[in-house]
């Protein structure tokens, strides 16, 4: 956690809340070894988008609270976690069930509006909403193409958001966002409406 994020939200009880709960569900799992057990996928870098930066792509999405988030790739949760606390309804995508079982857990705990299902992000359906996040970045050729179909078939004026990859639809805004790793240059999308 930052000190810069804890100087912006630290005043925020659902702030510390989460980060209270996240390390007590998750105890034991140790993000980044569970991605190695899979070594034939292309997509399985493990970081988290940090509160504040979900905070600032909403403000930046322009969405207002009661759009709906989904985050593609879930990982702990936090992200969706982050943005159902501000009010913007979740859902996690998650292939891992490890990870999905105790972010459903945390989310009925904290009584937030997410929800997290197990799911190949690749195959599987997506759930609906507003904007669609994808931060897993380490993904193959064949992946992004497969990942730029599946955009290209959101409804219209659906919005996505991906970090480190620049995808060929209406760009609205780039900017960059602080996330465990570093910086991600987080672009922002509108399908075509
Ligand atoms: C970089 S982490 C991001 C976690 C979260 N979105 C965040 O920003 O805090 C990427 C997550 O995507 C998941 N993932 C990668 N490929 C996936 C796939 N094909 N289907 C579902 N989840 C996938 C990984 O297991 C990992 O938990």
């Amino acid at each position: 956690m930052a000190v810069y994020e804890l100087a912006a939200l630290g005043r925020h009880r659902w702030w510390w809340r989460l980060h209270r709960a996240l390390p007590r569900h998750f105890r034991g799992i140790r993000p980044g070894r569970l991605e190695r057990t899979h070594p034939e996928r292309d997509s399985l870098a493990y970081g988290e988008t940090p509160a504040i930066s979900v905070r600032r792509l909403l403000q930046v999405s322009g969405l207002a609270p009661g759009a709906r988030f989904i985050d593609l790739g879930s990982g702990r949760g936090l992200a969706a976690l982050s943005a159902a606390s501000l009010g913007y309804p979740s859902e996690g995508l998650e292939l891992f069930p490890e990870y999905v079982e105790r972010s459903n857990r945390v989310a009925a705990e904290l009584k937030l509006p997410a929800r997290f299902t197990q799911g190949d992000l690749v195959r599987d359906p997506w759930p609906e909403g507003e904007l669609y996040y994808l931060a897993s970045t380490a993904f193959g050729h064949q992946t992004r193409q497969l990942l730029l179909e599946r955009f290209n078939g959101l409804p219209p004026g659906a919005l996505v958001a991906t970090l480190d990859w620049s995808l060929p639809l209406e760009g609205r805004v780039a900017f960059y966002l602080p996330v465990t790793w570093g910086l991600a240059l987080c672009q922002l999308y509108a399908t075509e409406s």
